[in-house]
């Protein structure tokens, strides 16, 4: 079979780290990994140890990235009781806002029900507000987004529990989307043991009927996005403290993965480019990126391996795995940004902001 062309892919969930924690990832290794993986467009969480959760966090990150990114980067806004004074000044500079309602990397846990309220009724309607909300969790965000009328995008859902629980919060016309992501996909809990401390992350591997629950909602278009959740920590964090931090990579192993069930018949191209391109745009008012695509060899077989990553942690929970289906070649509005295996200098990535 001949080369397929696909859009530039969108990563909506992505933590590149900078300012604040860049001995794990910068603007420059985690956009290098984007283009890498074959994502020309990618959102950036806000939960760094610099939170991005005042209109100067906002401008420091767009210096910082400006001249130095492969892909192009779009920012979240980190929700507190004290960032919601900030929402009408910072909103059309950001695709969503982000809202941590259950413990995970950085200081953005948000428990208080008074805050909650105040969260989501200044966030405007129209505007979508992204939650990490974990089973229970994921009730009352759906119960706050009910009560003022938000427009709520469920990340990395895991569990089947949450897939009914979105089922029917869209029967009774709530507005809801969702993400699943890549490694809640291709690993269960049974990798636990093998992987140890490189498994470890929010929410947690689930299990197999959990797993080919997910595979159903993404046949049944229950599921609206898949993000990589890239969120990379060093192998001395992961090896050497007692809790480990919660977080695996995923930008470069992403597409292949992906591929590679389209390759076993477990996913259809086209629903691929809609979980990853068409519907990430519509849901975040994302802009066209013209002349940009992904030229990718669907028969290509190879095996993943850390030593070819640009992330700068240089590990992947995916290590040794097989698959097929391998990036050829990277045009990003008329550049060559990817070629022979490697990314192409200088960077043309630009920093973006949502359409109206
Ligand atoms: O595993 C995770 N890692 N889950 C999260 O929600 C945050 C992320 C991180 O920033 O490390
Ligand atoms: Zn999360
Ligand atoms: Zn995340």
């Amino acid at each position: 079979m001949k080369n397929l062309i696909l859009p530039g892919l969108i990563d909506t969930h992505v933590h590149l780290r900078e300012p604040g924690a860049t001995q794990k990832e910068d603007f420059e290794t985690g956009t290098k990994a984007a283009i890498a993986g074959g994502y020309t467009l990618i959102l950036d969480m806000p939960n760094n140890p610099e939170p991005t959760i005042t209109p100067d966090a906002i401008s420091k990150k767009v210096k910082l990235a400006t001249g130095r990114i492969y892909s192009d980067v779009g920012l979240h806004f980190g929700a507190t009781r004290e960032s919601s004074n900030f929402f009408k000044e910072i909103v059309d500079k950001v695709f969503a806002l982000k809202v941590y309602m259950n413990h995970t990397t950085g200081t953005l846990l948000q428990k208080d029900p008074k805050a909650l309220q105040i969260i989501f009724s200044s966030w405007p309607k129209e505007k979508v507000l992204m939650v990490h909300a974990e089973d229970e969790t994921l009730k009352n965000a759906i119960k706050l987004a009910k009560k003022n009328g938000n427009k709520l995008h469920i990340c990395h859902i895991s569990l089947k529990e949450e897939i009914e629980l979105i089922k029917q919060a869209k029967k009774e016309g709530v507005q809801i989307t969702c993400e699943v992501s890549c490694h809640h996909l291709f690993l269960t809990e049974k990798e636990r043991k093998r992987l140890g401390p490189f498994a470890i992350m929010r929410p947690p591997l689930s299990t197999k009927t959990d797993q080919d629950t997910l595979w159903e909602a993404i046949a049944d278009g229950t599921i609206n996005t898949i993000a990589s959740d890239h969120a990379p920590h060093t192998r001395e964090e992961k090896l050497n403290t007692i809790q480990p931090p919660n977080g695996v990579p995923g930008l470069e192993t992403t597409l292949p993965l992906l591929l590679t069930a389209v390759n076993e018949g477990r996913l259809t191209i086209e629903r691929l480019i809609e979980l990853t391109n068409t519907n990430p745009r519509k849901i975040f008012n994302i802009p066209e990126q013209p002349d940009t695509f992904v030229e990718v060899d669907p028969n290509l077989r190879y095996t993943l391996d850390a030593r070819h990553l640009y992330t700068k942690c240089a590990w992947t929970p995916f290590e040794g795995i097989k698959v097929t289906g391998k990036i050829k070649r990277i045009i990003l509005r008329g550049n060559v940004v990817f070629k022979n295996g490697s990314v192409v200098k200088p960077p043309k990535g630009q920093v973006i902001y949502p359409v109206n």
